[in-house]
C-alpha cells in the first residue's frame, strides 16, 4: 500500500485525492458524486464502458491506476458538454436514438471523441475499428455507428461555417 495525495486533473478541473496510488482510476472519479457517468462494467479492461480520456487517449479507468494519470488531462463524459451545450456526439446520439439502456454509452462516447479529434471525417469502417473494444449489451451498434458519423457531419460543417 502507498497512500499518498495525488493530484489530478479532470475536465479542466485540479483536484487532489489520498489514495492508494495503485487503486483503479474509476474508484477515484466516482468518488466524486459530479461524476458518476464514467460506467463500470467488467473491471477487466474487456468491455469498455469505463473509458475516460488521459491526454486525449482513450483508456480503460478500471485498468489504469491512479498514479498514472497524475498531472495528465483527464476528460469523462461529464467533460464533453462545454459551455452547457453538448457536444456534437452528444447530440448526434440523441438524434439517431442510439441508447438503448445507456450503459455503454460513456465510454463509446469518449472513444469517439479521440476518433473524431484525430480523423476529423473518418470512414465508417474506420468508426467501427475506433469502437470494437466497447461491447453493447442492447445490440445499438449500427445506430451508434451512424451517430458518429453524423457527429463528424456536423462538426466538419460547423468548421466550415466558422
Ligand atoms: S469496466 Fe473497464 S473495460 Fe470494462
Ligand atoms: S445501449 Fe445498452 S449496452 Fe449499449
Amino acid at each position: 500500500m502507498a497512500t499518498r495525495v495525488i493530484n489530478l486533473n479532470v475536465n479542466d478541473r485540479a483536484c487532489t485525492v489520498q489514495a492508494d496510488e495503485n487503486t483503479p482510476l474509476i474508484y477515484v472519479l466516482r468518488q466524486d458524486d459530479a461524476l458518476k457517468g464514467t460506467r463500470f462494467g467488467c473491471g477487466a479492461s474487456q468491455c469498455g464502458s469505463c473509458h475516460v480520456l488521459i491526454d486525449g487517449v482513450s483508456l480503460p479507468s478500471c485498468d489504469t491506476p491512479v498514479w498514472a494519470a497524475e498531472g495528465k488531462a483527464i476528460v469523462t463524459v461529464e467533460g464533453l458538454a462545454q459551455g452547457g451545450k453538448l457536444h456534437p456526439l452528444q447530440q448526434a446520439f440523441i438524434d439517431e436514438q442510439a441508447a438503448q439502456c445507456g450503459y455503454c454509452l460513456s465510454g463509446i462516447l469518449i472513444s469517439a471523441a479521440a476518433l473524431l479529434a484525430e480523423q476529423a471525417q473518418p470512414t465508417e469502417a474506420q468508426v467501427r475499428q475506433a469502437l470494437d473494444k466497447h461491447l453493447c449489451r442492447c445490440g445499438s451498434h449500427n445506430r451508434i455507428v451512424r451517430a458518429v458519423l453524423r457527429a463528424a457531419d456536423v462538426m466538419h460543417r460547423q468548421g466550415a461555417a466558422a
